[in-house]
């Protein structure tokens, strides 16, 4: 099972988009990273973010001229706009690409006859992926309830319907009947169904005796604010991934040296790398949030 909890790197998918060469490729390079990342924001206009093709928008930007534009994406800009869009694996030409992208569609909302009504067009055609992704293989950003749960393998976008061994695989619901179950996301609770010896993954393929070596350390990362604590337990982690998984791409293994924020988890890094993809989803808050504070409740008793 372990061994195919594979972290999806985005770098990976964006190398997986097919190569680029001439001027126009180019754009189609802005285009790719910008369906990528980008889009996250840029589409819907999240905090305050200039949409993509929004010409009243974009002009007074574009006018500050396109390096103080390159500046803004590959370093941030306060308040809202992360280095890279978070996306810190992407090359700076790549960024900047996404940038000439955002810069043209903007230019282009202009030109058009009636710029408002070419707007909502420009921004509909890049928020469809390029590439179809299967859904359960990508993150699931709007917390979206899956319409079909558990489709049967021929049915469920990931497996080929064609190939005669797919229709030779059990369908997940008939397995999952006998699995303790959760609120979220598949619906089963993977961390009791293997705590009770209910399943048994393997934890290397190709040798059966191989065994993980599950670590007992709680991390607490304390929550400004009205939030419980986060409890991040190795326990549970462990006994399905291995340190490689982590560490040191996505954690640097010493308490409080990484930068977690909710942000970063909500555009799948960090936490957000396996949960909403291939572990219970960000929804479920009080999984992660689950150590309450030392509060004062009766002076905010009587404020209320
Ligand atoms: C998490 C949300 C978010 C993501 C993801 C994001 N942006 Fe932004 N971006 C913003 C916000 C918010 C602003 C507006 C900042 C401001 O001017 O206050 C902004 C502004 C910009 C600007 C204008 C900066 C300026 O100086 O006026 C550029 C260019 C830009 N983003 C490029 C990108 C590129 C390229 C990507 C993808 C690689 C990206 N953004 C991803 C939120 C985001
Ligand atoms: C699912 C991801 C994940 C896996 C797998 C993982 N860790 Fe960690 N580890 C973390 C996080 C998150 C922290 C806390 C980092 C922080 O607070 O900034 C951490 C912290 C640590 C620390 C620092 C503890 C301290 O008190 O400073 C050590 C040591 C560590 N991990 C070792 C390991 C070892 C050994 C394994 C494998 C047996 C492992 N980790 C597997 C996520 C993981
Ligand atoms: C490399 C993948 C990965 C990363 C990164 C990761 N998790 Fe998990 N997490 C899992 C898997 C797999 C499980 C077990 C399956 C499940 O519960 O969905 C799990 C389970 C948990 C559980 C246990 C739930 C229970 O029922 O006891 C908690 C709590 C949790 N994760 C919190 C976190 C927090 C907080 C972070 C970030 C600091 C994090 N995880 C990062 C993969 C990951
Ligand atoms: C997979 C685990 C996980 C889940 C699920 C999760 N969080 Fe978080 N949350 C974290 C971590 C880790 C932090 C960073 C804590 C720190 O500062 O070190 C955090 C931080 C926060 C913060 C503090 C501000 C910030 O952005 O860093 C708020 C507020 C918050 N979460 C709200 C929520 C809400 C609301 C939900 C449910 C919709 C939720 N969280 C679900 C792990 C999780």
């Amino acid at each position: 099972m372990n061994r195919t909890l594979r972290i999806p790197a985005l770098a990976l998918a964006i190398l997986g988009c097919a190569p680029f060469g001439a001027a126009h490729a180019q754009n189609d390079k802005g285009k790719a990273i910008y369906d990528k990342v980008c889009v996250a924001c840029h589409s819907a206009g999240i905090a305050g973010a200039p949409k993509l093709g929004d010409a009243k928008a974009w002009e007074p930007r574009i006018k500050a001229g396109i390096d103080a534009l390159y500046e803004s994406a590959l370093k941030g800009k306060a308040p809202a706009m992360p280095a890279k869009g978070g996306a810190t694996d992407v090359p700076d030409a790549d960024i900047k690409a996404a940038v000439d992208y955002m810069v043209a569609a903007a230019k282009d909302g202009a030109s058009a006859p009636a710029a408002a009504a070419a707007a909502p067009a420009a921004q509909a055609a890049p928020a469809a992926p390029t590439t179809p992704r299967p859904a359960a293989l990508s993150f699931n950003r709007l917390l979206k309830p899956a319409s079909k749960r558990n489709p049967p393998p021929p049915e469920d976008g990931i497996h080929d319907p064609d190939n005669d061994g797919t229709h030779a695989l059990q369908p997940p619901l008939q397995v999952f009947e006998s699995l303790p179950r959760s609120n979220a996301g598949n619906r089963v609770d993977w961390v009791k169904a293997l705590d009770n010896n209910l399943i048994a993954p393997r934890w290397d393929r190709t040798d059966p005796a191989a065994a993980p070596v599950v670590m007992d350390l709680n991390i607490v990362r304390e929550v400004k604010g009205s939030m419980p604590d986060v409890v991040y337990p190795h326990k549970q982690h462990t006994a399905w991934l291995d340190c490689s998984n982590c560490h040191p791409q996505i954690f640097i293994p010493q308490k409080g040296a990484n930068q977690i924020s909710m942000a970063a988890i909500l555009l799948g890094q960090k936490c957000g790398v396996c949960h909403g993809k291939v572990a219970f989803p960000v929804s479920e808050c009080r999984i992660c949030h689950s150590k309450k504070k030392n509060v004062m409740p009766v002076k905010n008793a009587q404020a209320n």
